[in-house]
């Protein structure tokens, strides 16, 4: 960059060439005691793609919100080619062609495509909202950005993949230039993700800007140009992708050496009877539709079953109803030889079932919760005194949780919503994985949570292993399930269509049958 060559702001617009498109300097933003951003910077040139990484709670999210106008910085100056914007609104940022999309995603599910990226500045006929345009505007969008999305249907019918090219669609709709996505590609299946880099290189050979969060390092390198890394709430390190590896930003992320996730299964054999048992098992979504098609399989102690799929082939169900969360039309589940089918909650934890939940913010937290209350939810009973919760020791638990499982910031006290989203998995996994437990249903164990974590949990989840807990794993990270299973499960359209093991099963087989392009092998 030459940084030197344009000393004089360009005006609101068009940045002259050199000029960054943003440039964040000595950013403070706090949260009473809790320090978010303490000094970061961050200078992203015109027309990049720019990753910006870290671990959980490292202040990525708030950084692109203080860009955004989400939140006024408390020290720090922000500028957005060349013009000084510190403190604007998101409604300034948006005018200013600065579009984010969030972590988590915000669509009105009830309205259609259309009218979610319109919602805002909509095209109007007199005070109507001309419905006919906004779809031939969206329809539009789609094709010329290669955002493949149906424009005339609800929200709620469309997949993640789906909801999120909306979500781009809405801010390119506006206008955005500059383009902010925070751990877009949590919730994608391969294919999706490769779609979207498509999308973002077209993106960036018109001239847009791209701003970047993700976890997955291999991500890093396959799209971006530079890298920032942040630490505790510091920029630590800027890199050029070509000149970098996986392995020198994972110890800048994390200030140590550290072990990225390897296709070596380190698999051990499993012995005896299945401690987790399903014979036919069948589930209908709300619709009379079966989700989950008569699947029976075992996972002995001591053995990983990972199952593989494109996210909607029914896994979501199939480990919502092995929880006791979703009710199964037939079919027997036995944990230990005892038959768990139709019972509750509570009682399939107590007959020794653990739960690690895809949807933390609707299944595994309170958001409003302290950290400590979160850490025995569903385990209050065993916390309790004739009737009574025993605070000292719920506090006795969060404290050595807290603390073998590195949740930070290491105050119990807070409440759930104030810690970042990795971390609050981690919440999770310490409830579900600190307690005595003989099979564990991890569904997405891992997902958006930062490389030294992954590598924590997968450690936790071999050990498990090692104890001889039975494990069954569900993963849309094809790697973390080659990494860890010992058997390998795809589910496709509701069927277990092949059961493979660890050495049989390979990225390209396993993507054979998830996309149905490889019929199921019991014929
Ligand atoms: N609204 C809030 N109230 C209180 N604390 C907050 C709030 N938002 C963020 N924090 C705290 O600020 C710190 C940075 O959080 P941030 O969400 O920016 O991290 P992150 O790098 O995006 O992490 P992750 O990779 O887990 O998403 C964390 O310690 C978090 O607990
Ligand atoms: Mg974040």
């Amino acid at each position: 960059m030459s940084d030197l060559s344009n000393a004089t702001p360009a005006p609101l617009g068009g940045a002259a060439s050199g000029t960054p498109a943003v440039e964040m300097d000595g950013i403070v933003k706090t949260f009473g005691p809790v320090t978010a951003n303490a000094g970061a910077t961050l200078s992203v040139g015109a027309g990049e793609i720019h990753a910006l990484v870290g671990e959980n709670g490292a202040g990525k999210s708030t950084l692109m919100r203080v860009l955004g106008g989400g939140f006024a910085p408390d020290a720090g100056t922000v500028r957005v080619l060349g013009r000084d914007v510190t403190g604007w609104s998101t409604q300034d940022a948006i005018r200013a062609g600065v579009g984010i999309v969030h972590q988590h995603f915000m669509l009105v599910p009830t309205l259609t495509v259309a009218e979610n990226v319109v919602l805002g500045s909509e095209p109007r006929r007199g005070l109507q909202l001309d419905g006919r345009r906004a779809l031939d505007e969206v329809r539009a969008l789609s094709e010329r950005s290669g955002l493949r999305v149906p424009a005339d249907r609800t929200v709620a019918e469309l997949s993640v993949g789906e909801a999120q090219r909306v979500e781009i669609l809405k801010t390119l709709y506006r206008g955005a230039r500059i383009l902010v996505l925070d751990e877009p590609t949590a919730v994608l299946s391969p294919p999706e993700v490769e779609e979207l880099w498509t999308v973002l290189r077209r993106m960036r050979g018109e001239g847009a800007t791209i701003v970047i969060i993700t976890h997955k390092l291999d991500e890093v390198m396959a799209i971006s140009d530079r890298i920032t890394v942040m630490r505790h709430g510091r920029t630590v390190e800027r890199l050029a992708t070509a000149d970098t590896t996986p392995t020198e930003i994972a110890r800048a992320m994390v200030g140590r050496d550290v072990v990225l996730p390897s296709f070596t299964s380190d698999a051990v054999k499993a012995a005896g009877e299945g401690a987790l048992q399903v014979r036919d098992l069948t589930v209908r979504d709300a619709r009379g539709v079966t989700v989950v098609d008569s699947v029976s399989f075992d996972v002995a102690p001591g053995e990983i079953l990972g199952i593989a799929g494109v996210e909607g082939n029914g896994q979501t169900e199939l480990l919502e109803a092995l929880a006791g969360l979703r009710a199964a039309v037939g079919g027997v589940v036995r944990i230990d030889g005892r038959d768990v089918g139709g019972t509750s909650v509570r009682r399939r934890a107590d007959a020794g079932l653990s739960h690690i939940p895809e949807d933390r913010h609707r299944r595994g937290l309170i958001l409003d919760y302290s950290v400590a209350d979160n850490l025995v939810l569903g385990q209050q009973h065993h916390f309790a005194r004739r009737g009574v919760m025993d605070r000292a020791a719920v506090a006795r638990n969060a404290a050595e949780k807290v603390a073998a499982f590195d949740i930070r910031p290491p105050s119990a006290a807070l409440p759930a919503r104030a810690l970042s989203g990795g971390n609050q998995q981690k919440i999770v996994i310490a409830r579900e994985m600190g307690r005595d437990f003989r099979v564990l249903l991890a569904a997405q164990p891992t997902r958006g949570v930062d490389v030294g974590a992954i590598e924590f949990i997968h450690g936790q989840l071999r050990e498990a292993r090692a104890a001889g807990k039975a494990v069954l794993l569900v993963s849309a990270d094809l790697q973390e399930v080659l990494a860890l299973a010992d058997r390998v499960a795809v589910m496709y359209g509701g069927r277990f269509v092949a059961v493979l093991p660890r050495a049989a099963a390979s990225e390209e087989v396993l993507g054979r049958y998830m996309t149905g392009a490889q019929p199921r092998n019991d014929a």
